[in-house]
């Protein structure tokens, strides 16, 4: 991946925040100077140089960029799902290198949601099945209504007892969403919700996070090409060449990301 020669909007490697200010208390997530390195064959690739980022507790944030950019992997990177090869990143006040993978995904239980960009749900498990899964890990009474609850609320009501291969793509993914709203989390990582969605479903589908931001104050950071999406985000951020700008969607709401 070569470097931009354009580096006028780069704002890495200063922190990049809603306030302008760093280390704000309600910061839920502190990223700073994260780079991922990956060998493939004799090739090193590349793929994220330097990026820092802090999200504070609320915020809405949009990230976007071609494809092969980089986006999953940040997803990833800032979740604490994968290792970054250089820099530091601090969730709800914890440095995630000083834990381990257990460490991280204690962490992670119950406060964080993750929506894969291919779903990864279990195949021999129902769409209930795998909305309960997380919900496991920290057990609650009323476990299976509060699946079924979330299952209604992304319009699968009656598909509970469907495998993911008795579901269309759009149908996995909203099980997917379910599954990672499941906990009533603080902090859910989305990796284009909206991706396999028809217009209108993926209009609930916007509508159902940005009302989940609103009333129970989730923070948001959502991979997207979907403008629309982008839009309602209180901050919108993109990829290009490993580096991370501010943008505003408005203002380039013709120029399509390409997918
Ligand atoms: N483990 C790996 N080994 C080698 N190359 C990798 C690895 N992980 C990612 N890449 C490469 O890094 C680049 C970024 O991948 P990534 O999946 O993060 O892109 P993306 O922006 O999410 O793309 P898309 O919009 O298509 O989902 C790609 O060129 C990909 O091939
Ligand atoms: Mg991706």
């Amino acid at each position: 991946m070569s470097d931009s020669s354009d580096s006028s909007s780069r704002v890495t490697p200063e922190t990049l925040t809603a306030s302008g200010q760093q280390g704000a208390e309600n910061t839920v997530l502190q990223a700073t100077s994260l780079c991922k390195t990956v060998t493939s064959g004799e090739r090193t690739l590349s793929i994220l140089h330097n990026l820092s980022l802090n999200v504070v507790a609320g915020e809405s944030v949009a990230i976007l960029g071609k494809s092969g950019a980089g986006k999953s992997t940040l997803l990833g990177l800032l979740a604490g799902l994968d290792i970054p090869s250089d820099g530091e990143l601090v969730m709800f006040g914890h440095a995630l290198d000083r834990l381990d993978e257990d460490g991280r995904a204690g962490l992670r239980a119950g406060r964080v949601g993750f929506v894969f960009q291919n779903f990864q749900l279990l195949p021999t498990l129902s769409a209930v099945e795998n909305v309960l899964l997380p919900l496991e890990l920290s057990p609650r009474s009323g476990e299976l209504k509060t699946a079924q609850y979330w299952l209604e609320r992304v319009g699968l009501g009656e598909r509970t007892s469907h495998l993911p291969k008795q579901l269309s793509g759009g149908e996995q993914q909203r099980v997917a969403i379910a599954r990672a709203f499941v906990t009533d989390p603080e902090l859910v990582f989305a990796d284009e919700p909206t991706g396999n969605l028809d217009p209108e479903t993926g209009a609930q589908v916007i509508d159902l996070l940005f009302s989940l931001n609103q009333e129970a104050g989730t923070t948001l950071i959502l991979v997207t090409h979907d403008h629309a999406l982008a839009r309602r985000c209180s901050r919108c951020l993109r990829l290009e060449n490993g580096y991370l700008s501010e943008f505003q969607p408005e203002a380039e709401a013709s120029s399509e990301e390409s997918a």
